[in-house]
């Protein structure tokens, strides 16, 4: 702890711009913010930057297909993108644009740095121009017949049917999907990256520890394959900055798009007078991380290092690597209402919810990350309603009412020192981007002051006079694990830990914090610190999202692989039909009495249960009634699914489920047998 602070620089991929943010750069952003927060807490000095990637021929089309300039364009973007992140707290030191004086400057810097050191190759090559639009096409804008299968209308570098690779040339019947023009060929000179010079400190860097290791096993293949020089420049008309020296030529979009992280923090630095070359210069102490998703490794794991290498520049300390994300088990779909912008999420629903269940679900993999709907607000309610705030909301009233401060003496020491010494634990598996296993240790502690609290049932003492101290010494116990849970969830909950640290009158939590408990301390009466999410908010932002006219949307293909072979291959994952042991264990299976079992009217097969958990009770509809009278079950025992959200049935909210063995119809088998079984038990 008496270390120096690490000096950190942390950095998200640079969203395009031209387009919205949705859900799956949310992930991403999330995880760095996460991540950052985290750093911050525990007292490193860590810089968290960002920009929007400017350039290119998309984002020149797209202005043009407005009527604006692309100046104009990519300053609307940015003003869009910079609000969405903020709406979901996600806090850069600086947010920047490619299309900046730095990144000019440094780009320039870095391209006649390589160039000094002989890593740029003039070459002549034959590339396709539109003679109609006047300019030459990229891959992705010609299409035409596989000259392979002949199937028609496939793009210019592969083929969706037959899967056969080709150059743009070989295609039958080309056309420009710009114009519509057949291609011409010409013969230009371009400039390229020397990349095979890199071979060796590449294969080096791929057994260092910078990368995961299902990462560099793609990046290698990729290098046993050969490495090819790399085409940096790009001929007029292109939105981007003209190479020195080559009136005409440009840098492509993604020479100067990891450049831009530089420049972001370049900007950083002259306005918080930070020394920018200790960040950057060869052999450098200070740490460097991208976050970034799994379909552009090839830029950052061999383009990028070997770039800087060439430049006399320090090379990244990790590529942290993640999958994309899936809704409901697919590929995020306009007409299916599931490809959902950030500011639509933002309309509907609370970011720290998705926040927790991005967090609740990440490890450091690069599995791909399934959104599931249903998931996501059962675990919310569960979770942040049912366990964390819980603890405050079931005692924090009581503190009010016996004058509104906590004693200094804890009534389970035991359990809020348990609690304490979890802090290394959870801070280690944060430091690995273990999010998932952070929140489950932390869930298991909820659990526990639950059952804690449960057990002492202060509404009971309460109740009864002369019980004021043990009450208050009982909520002190719950109130400090309470700190504790929300400290632990601070980098994930910064909203949830600003309207604790105003509860609990305390300042800003930090991560050293966890050392110390709150005794003998004055705090405000509680008010409701979150919402259960609804399932109707959610039905309605995918109402919002759904974009009609894209009803006739073709079965998805996997995302364009415009960049490299490694493209969507770094994933191992399919989704299985099992569930796992920590699924099936988030299942909470506990003993209910039936306490009244009726008829509904209009329904058939159904009887309206009034189930007692214990310390609750439950309506729930079950699908019984061909097998039980409900004078055969009234006063039995049952096993009841506890957690499951509550469902708005025709007849009325259904608050759990009933578990029951058997074919269905008459021959049903609900009951356990009345053995000892108290409500409220969990069932395992
Ligand atoms: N501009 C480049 C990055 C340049 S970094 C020097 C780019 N932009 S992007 O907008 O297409 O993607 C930005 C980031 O979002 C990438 O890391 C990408 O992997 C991530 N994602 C885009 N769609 C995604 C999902 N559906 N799921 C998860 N991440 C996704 O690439
Ligand atoms: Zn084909």
């Amino acid at each position: 702890m008496t270390d120096a602070p690490r000096k950190i620089l942390v950095t998200s991929a640079l969203p395009y711009a031209n387009g919205s943010i949705h859900l799956g750069h949310m992930l991403e952003h999330i995880q760095t913010d996460i991540w950052v927060r985290f750093q911050k807490m525990r007292g490193e000095h860590c810089i968290y930057v960002c920009a929007d990637d400017a350039h290119g021929t998309a984002i020149m089309l797209k202005a043009e297909e407005t009527g604006i300039t692309p100046e104009e364009q990519i300053a609307r973007v940015q003003a869009e993108h910079e609000r969405d992140f903020h709406g979901f707290l996600i806090r850069y030191d600086h947010y920047h644009s490619t299309h900046s004086p730095e990144n000019r400057v440094l780009a320039e810097q870095v391209y006649t740095l390589n160039r000094d050191a002989g890593y740029i190759l003039e070459k002549e090559i034959t590339q396709l121009y539109d003679p109609v639009k006047g300019m030459f096409l990229a891959d992705r804008f010609v299409r035409g017949t596989c000259p392979k299968c002949g199937a028609e209308d496939q793009y210019g570098d592969n083929c969706e049917v037959c899967s056969a690779t080709y150059t743009p040339a070989e295609l039958i019947k080309p056309y420009s999907t710009i114009s519509g023009a057949t291609p011409e060929e010409r013969q230009t000179t371009q400039l390229f990256f020397d990349l095979p010079r890199f071979e060796n400190m590449l294969r080096e860097w791929l057994d260092s520890d910078a990368l995961q290791p299902s990462v560099a096993n793609k990046l290698r293949e990729w290098v046993d394959a050969g490495l090819q020089p790399w085409d940096i420049s790009r001929e007029a008309p292109y939105f981007g900055f003209e190479i020195p020296g080559w009136p005409g030529k440009y840098f492509y979009v993604w020479m100067d798009a990891p450049v831009g992280y530089m420049a972001s923090f370049r900007h950083y630095c002259d306005k918080h007078g930070l020394d920018f070359d200790e960040y950057w210069r060869e052999g450098s102490t200070t740490e460097l991380h991208h976050f970034i998703g799994k379909d552009i490794v090839n830029f950052h794991g061999l383009f990028w290092p070997a770039m800087l290498e060439g430049a006399g520049l320090r090379k990244p300390t990790a590529l942290h690597v993640h999958g994309f994300v899936t809704v409901n088990g697919a590929k995020m779909s306009k007409s299916r209402g599931t490809f959902i912008k950030a500011s639509t999420y933002l309309e509907h629903l609370d970011p720290e919810y998705l926040r927790y269940y991005f967090a609740a679900k990440l490890g450091k993999g690069v599995d791909d990350f399934d959104l599931n709907l249903e998931d996501f607000v059962l675990r919310v309610n569960a979770d942040l309603v049912g366990k964390v705030v819980n603890i405050a909301s079931r005692t924090g009233n009581f503190v009010h009412k016996f004058g509104g401060r906590l004693p200094a003496e804890l009534d389970n020491e035991a359990l809020v020192r348990e609690v304490q010494a979890a802090a290394p634990r959870i801070a280690a598996l944060y430091e690995a981007r273990e999010f998932g296993k952070a929140i489950r240790d932390i869930m298991m502690l909820a659990d526990q002051a639950n059952q804690y609290i449960n057990d002492q049932a202060p509404w009971k003492l309460a109740k009864e006079d002369g019980n004021e101290a043990k009450v208050l010494a009982v909520c002190a116990s719950a109130l400090n694990v309470f700190r504790l849970l929300v400290l632990y969830l601070k980098p994930v909950m910064p909203a949830l830990a600003e309207k604790t640290e105003a509860f609990l009158r305390i300042p800003p939590l930090s991560w050293r914090d966890a050392d110390t408990l709150l005794r003998d301390h004055e705090i405000e009466r509680f008010s409701a610190m979150i919402s259960r999410v609804d399932n109707k908010q959610v039905d309605a932002m995918l109402a919002a999202s759904k974009d009609t006219t894209a009803a006739a949307e073709p079965p998805a293909p996997a995302k364009k692989a415009k960049k490299t072979p490694a493209q969507n291959t770094a994933v191992t994952d399919s989704t299985p039909d099992t569930i796992s042991i920590d699924d099936f264990l988030r299942v909470k299976l506990r003993v209910a009495r039936i306490v009244k079992a009726a008829h509904v009217d209009g329904a058939d097969k159904l009887l309206q249960l009034t189930l007692d958990l214990g310390d609750e009770t439950r309506n729930v509809f079950a699908g019984i009634k061909a097998r039980y009278a409900p004078e055969d079950i009234e006063g039995r025992l049952t096993v009841v699914v506890a957690n499951l959200a509550p469902r708005k049935m025709k007849f009325g909210m259904s608050e759990g489920m009933v578990l029951a063995a058997g074919p269905g119809g008459e021959d049903i088998f609900l009951l356990s047998p009345d053995s000892g079984a108290q409500p409220g038990m969990e069932v395992r």
